[in-house]
């Protein structure tokens, strides 16, 4: 029996990774959890996103997830442990902080590379403490307002330009290689990000690099599904149902999803 890999994220943002993650692994099943009811994750205390990610591991144990994708900066920034704590020695858990850290200290040793994400991501300083001791610099800024616009549906628009130029248009990144999207979200504003940017900067990719790094923990441990297995069947659920959620995952799947509301409660 191929189990589900479990994914979560406070909303949207974790369907830019579970969308890298199909196309690098067509065979596997997500259970994929937007925690809409308590987005936006970037703004609550430390406390809260832990007490979220227990709840949302004790769905993926009872539906014996063989893996975990913490598909969210701010979760993986301040909650990893509680995810790991919770599934358990034998199921590999992947976050979205260490591979980027380590493809940023292969790619741009010595360098200076620009940040930005959540206040829960930038304020834990997770990615500046593992960069710094990787040898990278860094410039880094909060840019808390982009999440909540993004899933609310603006990301090409208007009104997230306006967000956009707010966060960017002073060209602080000036200098910098290459630019950390470091909320799961903001791959979908990565258009108007660029437009606003006079020097042109390198993207890291953050949803295929967790996309191959998932790869590499299923790989090392046996856990991927056979090679003739079928394409894998997906759930998605979310904790507060949302048009902005449905709309979005519609946006980035490129397809309609079978979207179960199951309530914070319920978790
Ligand atoms: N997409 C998430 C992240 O990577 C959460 C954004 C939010 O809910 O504030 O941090």
């Amino acid at each position: 029996m191929n189990l589900p890999i479990g994914i979560f994220d406070s909303g949207i943002g974790g369907l830019t990774v579970a969308k890298a993650l199909l196309e690098r692994l067509p065979r596997e099943s997500l259970y994929y959890v937007g925690d809409t009811a308590h987005m936006p994750y970037g703004d609550k205390s430390v406390d809260s996103l832990k007490e979220y990610a227990a709840g949302i591991s004790q769905r993926f144990v009872d539906a014996g997830c063989k893996a975990v994708v913490v598909a969210c900066n701010s979760a993986s920034s301040n909650a990893l442990d509680t995810v790991k704590a919770a599934m358990g020695l034998h199921v590999p858990v992947v976050d979205v902080v260490q591979p980027v850290v380590n493809w940023v200290a292969r790619h741009h040793p010595g360098k200076e590379v620009a940040l930005v994400g959540t206040r829960a991501t930038v304020d834990s300083g997770v990615y500046q403490t593992k960069l710094a001791e990787a040898n990278v610099m860094m410039k880094v800024r909060a840019t808390p307002l982009l999440a909540s616009a993004i899933e609310e549906g603006f990301h090409n628009g208007t009104i997230s330009e306006a967000v956009v130029n707010a966060y960017f248009a002073d060209q602080w990144t000036a200098g910098t290689e290459a630019l950390i999207l470091a909320c799961t979200h903001y791959p979908l504003a990565m258009g108007q990000i660029m437009a606003v940017l006079d020097e042109p900067l390198t993207v890291v990719d953050g949803p295929a690099i967790v996309a191959d790094a998932v790869a590499a923990a299923l790989a090392h441990l046996g856990l991927g599904a056979p090679e003739d297995a079928p394409q894998g069947c997906h759930r998605f659920e979310v904790t507060d149902w949302t048009g902005s959620f449905a709309q979005g995952a519609r946006h980035i799947m490129q397809s309609d999803l079978n979207l179960q509301e199951v309530g914070w409660t319920g978790l």
